[in-house]
Formats: C-alpha cells, structure tokens, sequence
C-alpha cells in the first residue's frame, strides 16, 4: 500500500475505533505489537494476567486493559462481547526457563490458552486469530542449513521440536490447522527467528544477546568467551510486531491455517555485532571470543530463515537491518527511563 493510503487507512480505522484483542500485550513482543497497532490507527484491547505497563507506557492511554488469565474463558469472552474486536492476536504464555520448569503451567497456558483461544473465536464471532510460534519447531536444522553453509529454511523443512516449549508450539499449530478447517477461521502462526527486544533483560542470561546490546547502550563491559564465528538471523520484536499488523492488513482466509517465517533476512555474525555496537557505542569495552554456538543450545538453531511466502501471501516486509533494531531498542529503553522517572 502506498504510504498516503496507508495513513489514511489507520486514520479511518481510529475513526471508526477498531479494535483488536491482544493477549500478552504487556510482555516483551506484545507491547511492541501494542504499538504497533496503535500506529496502524487501531486500539488494541490488551488481556494479560500481568499489570506491569512499563513497556507501553507510551501508548498506555491509547489501549484498552483487561487484566485475567487465559483460563479464564468467561472473562475473555466477556472482554470481546464488550469491545467487538475484528481479530485476536494472541501473545500471551509461558516462555523461558519457566516452561521446563512447570510444565503443567506451561502446558495449561501454551496449548490450553492457546486452544481457549480459537474456541473463543469461533464462539464469538471473530474469524481472525494471529499467534506467534517459534523457529524453535524445525529443531536442529538440516546440516545444509546450519554453518557455513546457511541455505534458507522454508517453511516445508520438516518439524522436529526437542524441547517442551517447541512441542508445545508445534501442538498449537497442529491445533490451528484444526479450528480454521472445522469452524472456518482464518488463523496465521509466526514461527520467529532468534528474538531480541527491550523487555527481555530479565532472560539475559539464558539469550546473552540482549546482555551484549544493553551493556554496549549503557557503555558498562561485556565479554562472552565464545561465538565470535557464529551467524544468526534474528528478528527484532519491533519486525513482529510488523509482522502482526502485516497479517491483520492481508484479506481474510475463511477456513485456512498457515505459519510463516518471521525474521529479517539478514544474517550476521556475533563478531559483526560487536563491531556494530562498538562503531555505535564508541569508547564500550565488549568483545566475543572465537566459535560458534554461543548459547551452548547446538549449531542446529542458528540459521537463515526464507520469509519469502510471508512477503507473498501478506505482504510482510522486513523493516529492521540490525543496525536500525539497536538504535530503535536504546531509544525505547531511554523511553522507559524517562517515563519511569516522571
Ligand atoms: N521472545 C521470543 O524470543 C519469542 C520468540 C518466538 C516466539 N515468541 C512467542 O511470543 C509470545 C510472547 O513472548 P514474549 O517474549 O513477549 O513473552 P513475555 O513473557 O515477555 O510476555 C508474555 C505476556 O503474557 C502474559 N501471560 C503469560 N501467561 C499468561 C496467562 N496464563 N494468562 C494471561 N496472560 C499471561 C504475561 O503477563 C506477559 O505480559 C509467546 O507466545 C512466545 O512463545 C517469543
């Protein structure tokens, strides 16, 4: 769309109020999606069990919020009978450490929450349903993917997730597949590359990316022993949150489930980003030493990601190069610091 249509698209639907329920808006890629969707001139309805609103405390006054939890259907039913959203997107769960750790929680909230969802749907009325799934569904990638080779990953590669948070994904796509062929519901997953984004910090350790960017932005020292060789494509949560609205603008698909690599085409090296951060941030003192595989998860969940049918069929385009996702993360952190501060 051209960008005068464009603007006046999100005119008309702020106009008109059109809003969308978003579960998990309040987390790490919900709150970009938050606002996203008020760019798009739309006003998000967020449902999340949390009340932390420190990451859209930009567009707080913009978004509707509804606290409650996933497992709680009238609720979330009720939250649609009163805003009437044209689609859900669905963002909420359990992520991190937390999945393995409880995998009863995480099961209630992943599949269950993600099920309760579609029910919802298709009992209400709503014919859109948009939910994030994961790169983590391939597994360990075909060796012809994997370093030093890095042939993109299409969809099509098949799906053997190893741990719990990816089988529980791959079980929420299967379910999609489901509802959208038996109730009719137009129903698109985003499998999202390597994620970074203001909101993770607290999962530094685990994704030592996020520490990397954020100690560069506050010039304090970083040094990881290992990975300077590896290559990723990652995917900013400001791109998924592009990606959302991507799906929410594409004309409806009665009846049709589909999942599509989200990420941004760009394959860097953890030594290409040190450099970056210290071309940006000069005077940090940060470096990575030799290898690969710097999360220590195997050298089959690093790889380029084809979004070439998500660039087709809804018209995502990428929107963020690495270096445009790290001055778009330090001005949302400096954001934050100021309206945490006032
Ligand atoms: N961040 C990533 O690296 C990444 C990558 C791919 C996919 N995803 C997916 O994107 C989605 C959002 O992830 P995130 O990183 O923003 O997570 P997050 O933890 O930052 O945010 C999740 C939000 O959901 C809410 N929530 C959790 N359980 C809930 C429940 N039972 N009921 C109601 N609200 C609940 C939390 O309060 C929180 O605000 C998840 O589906 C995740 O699996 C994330």
């Amino acid at each position: 769309m051209a960008q005068g249509t464009q603007d006046m698209a999100a005119c008309a639907r702020e106009n008109l109020q059109e809003k969308v329920l978003l579960t998990g808006g309040l987390g790490m890629l919900g709150s970009h999606v938050s606002r996203a969707l008020v760019a798009s001139g739309r006003r998000p309805v967020i449902y999340d069990a949390g009340t932390d609103t420190t990451l859209i405390a930009d567009v707080a006054s913009r978004c509707d919020i509804v606290q409650g939890s996933l497992d709680d259907l009238p609720r979330i039913m009720n939250a649609i009978k009163d805003h009437k959203p044209t689609a859900i997107l669905h963002f909420a769960a359990q992520v991190g450490a937390a999945v393995d750790k409880f995998p009863w929680t995480a099961l209630h909230a992943n599949l269950v929450g993600t099920t309760a969802m579609f029910e919802c749907a298709r009992l209400m009325g709503v014919e859109r349903v948009v939910f994030p799934s994961s790169k983590m569904v391939y597994g360990h990638v075909a060796q012809r993917h994997q370093h030093p080779r890095y042939e993109p990953v299409p969809e099509e590669h098949p799906l053997q997730p190893l741990i719990l948070y990816a089988k529980l994904k791959r079980a929420a796509e299967d379910m999609a597949a489901h509802y959208a062929q038996m109730y009719g519901l137009d129903i698109v997953a985003f499998r999202f590359g390597s994620s970074f984004g203001p909101g993770k910090t607290g999962r530094s350790k685990a994704i030592p990316l996020m520490g990397l960017i954020e100690s560069a932005i506050a010039r304090q020292p970083f040094h990881m022993e290992c990975g300077a060789e590896q290559f990723d494509d990652y995917c900013y949560s400001g791109e998924a949150a592009n990606a959302a609205v991507a799906a929410l603008d594409a004309p409806l698909q009665r009846g049709k489930f589909r999942a599509y690599n989200i990420a941004s085409g760009e394959l860097i090296s953890l030594g290409q980003i040190v450099a970056l951060l210290k071309e940006l941030y000069p005077g940090w003192n940060g470096s990575a030493g030799p290898g690969l595989d710097y999360r220590k998860i195997g050298p089959g969940y690093y790889f380029k990601m084809d979004s070439g049918k998500a660039q087709q069929e809804i018209g995502f385009r990428p929107r963020f190069n690495f270096r445009s996702a790290v001055l778009d993360y330090a001005a949302l952190l400096e954001l934050q610091k100021v309206q945490g501060s006032t």
